[in-house]
């Protein structure tokens, strides 16, 4: 039987609520494929800055990096958003990807069949922001480009498309260069570029013309919340960050959403989709992942929603019973196999 250490950091706001779901779904799919999980969890973000002072201990960095893979809620509150710059939640999430270097962030918008709005523009749509994550905007960032391809370059569909302002921005410049330089040595991938701008502008327009973007931190994080939209909410879009080697960081890509925390509002479907994630990406098993998949478009299927993806004629429920539905769905396909 297979055995994995994996870290459960909480966090912040919503946070708490999802990963309480998101590790009862992972082991329930692993446990249907033979794989066991034992989970420690740790303080990160605001909840750490008030247990010890600090938004990331070293007990919880070490534990991360002595796991197989590591499951983050988010971080960040009214709270501490005074707090100096070194003691702000954000800062922790930032030096936890710095220790694991998880320099590749996969941020995948699919659009799912039970998804009804704008739907000529959305259907179908299955794209993959892979956004460079430990650089700033500088010559770091080249370096990471050039992993972030290798690393995507033949996973998907073949087609990647390199999101720059290089009509601008020196370091874009030197980004384009660099990529086009790499692209020789993918001569199955299509590669295309295009500037930040009208990134924006297409993803809304016409979003099936992606396959996988592969851009910059800062130009990544702001086109994967505009997809999210097009999915219809972003709570419903996982994440994987990946490095070299050791184990990989694996996060919605929503905050702690104070607005709706404790109050069982919350789409946990990011978190659970983050934990498919972890299997496919973190631990190479596949199958556990397509269980956990398989499972939450069981649950949209019979039309459960929660508030954020409500729609007229679907079934509207909070965070648990959107969980539970998603575990009972899992626990069916026993029955089905
Ligand atoms: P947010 O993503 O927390 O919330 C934006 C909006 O989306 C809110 O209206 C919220 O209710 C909604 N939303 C988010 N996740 C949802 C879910 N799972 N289900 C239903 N609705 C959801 O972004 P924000 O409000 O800009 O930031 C709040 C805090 O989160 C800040 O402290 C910020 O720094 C932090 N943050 C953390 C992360 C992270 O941990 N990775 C990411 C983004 C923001
Ligand atoms: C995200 C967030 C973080 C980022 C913040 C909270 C540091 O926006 O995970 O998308 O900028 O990476
Ligand atoms: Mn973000």
């Amino acid at each position: 039987k297979k055995r994995y250490n994996i870290t459960l950091l909480p966090g912040d706001g919503i946070g708490p609520e999802v990963i309480s779901i998101a590790k009862n779904v992972l082991q329930q799919a692993g446990s249907l494929e033979g794989v066991e999980f034992s989970f420690r969890e740790m303080p990160v973000g605001g909840a750490s800055l008030d247990l010890v002072g600090l938004p990331l201990p070293e007990d919880t960095i070490s534990a991360a990096k002595d796991s197989d893979a590591v499951l983050l809620g988010a971080i960040g509150g009214y709270k501490w958003d005074k707090n100096e710059k070194h003691l702000k939640p954000e800062t922790g999430l930032l030096q936890l990807r710095a220790a694991l270097k998880v320099f590749a962030n996969l941020r995948p918008a699919t659009v799912l069949p039970q998804w009804t709005l704008k739907r000529e523009v959305a259907e179908g749509v299955d794209l993959m922001v892979v956004r460079e994550l430990t650089g700033v905007c500088d010559h770091v960032s080249c370096q990471g480009a050039l992993r972030l391809m290798k690393m995507t370059a033949r996973k998907r569909r073949g087609k990647s498309c390199s999101v720059d302002k290089a009509n601008v921005l020196d370091a874009s410049i030197l980004w384009r260069r660099r990529v086009t330089a790499l692209a020789a040595e993918y001569p199955d991938v299509e590669l295309s570029h295009m500037y930040v701008d009208n990134a924006a502008m297409q993803l809304v327009r016409d979003p099936k013309q992606f396959d996988t973007i592969v851009t910059n931190n800062i130009f990544g994080d702001i086109l994967s919340d505009e997809a999210s939209m097009i999915t219809g909410s972003i709570g419903m879009l996982p994440s994987a960050s990946l490095s070299d080697s050791g184990p990989g960081l694996f996060e919605p890509i929503h905050g702690s959403a104070p607005d709706i925390a404790g109050q069982d509002k919350a789409n946990p479907l990011a978190t659970i989709l983050s934990a498919a994630m972890l299997l496919k990406y973190g631990l190479g098993e596949e199958k556990a992942a397509k269980r956990i998949e398989d499972a939450v478009l069981g649950a949209l299927n019979k039309g459960f929603r929660t508030g954020d993806i409500y729609s007229n004629g679907t079934k509207l429920v909070g965070c648990k019973e959107m969980g539970e539905e998603v575990l009972k769905s899992v626990d069916s396909q026993v029955h089905a196999s």
